[in-house]
């Protein structure tokens, strides 16, 4: 059976999204309009990775639309130490749900779950590629707190090679009109050149700073970001990062009066915890707006059994495997290596990755 997943954002129309913000703000209005949208109906949380805001707000999304929830948040108390496959786990557990969300640390993940699931798959976060909640979430605070998502300079300050949080949120503004977005990282940790290629299609402009002090003062949004010590190779490679973008008052003062600044959180050290009193810092409300989005996506999902789309539409190239070592290609191997694209550079299917024939 075909079933409508969440993988990516940008599988769907704007038009979508749209009518999932329209929702998430009817329910943060009226939750009590909503209370048995989902009742009989059971969600499953896998959690191959820590999480604190995305499990327990989907959790409490399910909850509070009727549902209920299983699952796990610790793979080594599942049959995954066992060794069981994530094809396997994927068509037990959605054997005995009606909407199954995964995070998992491998960039292709959700959507190898999705190959085999009998129910709606959600992408929570696989690895250091998507997080196409988070990014409604994004849409929705924007929606709240800035009142519109165009024609806004969106810095976006951190580690923005790893950062699937800034790849999902820049993939989705630069399908809205006018929107320019500012990258502040280093050197080391710039935004992907798969990235920066979608804004060139869609014809949203950017540029690339090193100094927050010196561009803070353009931006109508800020999105600070975490450096991700876990996809690191080394410990040397992180400290050599770490500290070099904090948001403090003094930084802040510099700032447009109606700037908003956002987080995914969790925050280690990069938004000292002074800023968190100022009216421009949103980033608590936002986490808590990442319920209401997701209720609206669970009753989306489930109100659409009937409507799917593509998982894959390429082709396999015999001994051709994704150049990233870190795809759920190169480590589940019963999966399809499926590239889209013309010509000897192609794209991977599951991470986006591209490969040279
Ligand atoms: N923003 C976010 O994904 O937070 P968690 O890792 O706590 O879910």
């Amino acid at each position: 059976m075909n079933y409508l997943h969440l993988i990516d954002l940008n599988d769907f129309p704007v038009k979508f999204w749209n009518e999932l913000l329209e929702l998430g703000i009817d329910i943060y209005h009226n939750p009590e309009k909503y209370a048995h949208a989902c009742d009989g109906k059971i969600m499953a949380t896998l959690f191959y990775e820590p999480s604190t805001r995305t499990q327990m707000s989907f959790q409490t999304a399910m909850l509070r639309l009727g549902g209920s929830l299983i699952g796990f948040d610790n793979p080594s108390t599942s049959s995954v130490a066992k060794g069981e496959s994530l094809s396997d786990t994927t068509q037990i557990v959605s054997g005995y749900a009606d909407v199954l969300v995964i995070r998992h640390p491998q960039p292709g993940a959700a959507k190898a779950a999705a190959l085999t699931a009998d129910c709606p798959v959600i992408n929570a976060g696989d690895g250091g590629h998507l997080h196409p909640t988070q990014t409604l979430t994004d849409l929705l605070t924007l929606r709240l707190e800035k009142g519109t998502l165009e024609n806004l300079n969106i810095g976006l300050c951190g580690d923005l090679k790893n950062g699937r949080t800034v790849h999902s949120l820049v993939k989705a503004m630069s399908c809205y009109k006018g929107n320019h977005f500012t990258f502040i990282s280093t050197s080391e940790l710039k935004m992907p050149q798969y990235i920066k290629d979608i804004l060139s299609v869609h014809g949203a402009s950017f540029k690339e700073v090193e100094s927050l002090e010196e561009a803070i003062g353009e931006l109508d949004v800020l999105y600070m970001t975490r450096i991700q010590r876990e996809r690191f190779k080394s410990d040397e490679e992180y400290f050599a990062q770490k500290d070099t973008y904090v948001l403090d008052t003094a930084k802040l003062s510099l700032s447009k009066p109606d700037l908003k600044v956002l987080h995914p959180l969790p925050r280690v050290d990069e938004i000292t915890t002074d800023v968190d009193k100022n009216e421009k810092a949103v980033y608590f409300k936002q986490a808590k707006y990442g319920m209401y989005i997701r209720m609206a996506l669970i009753m989306t999902l489930l109100s659409n059994e009937n409507r799917s789309i593509p998982l894959l539409s390429g082709k396999e190239y015999p001994g051709v495997c994704c150049s990233n070592e870190l795809c759920i290609t190169n480590s589940e191997s019963y999966l399809p290596k499926s590239f889209v694209g013309i010509g000897d550079n192609v794209e991977c299917e599951f991470c986006n990755e591209r490969t040279l024939l």
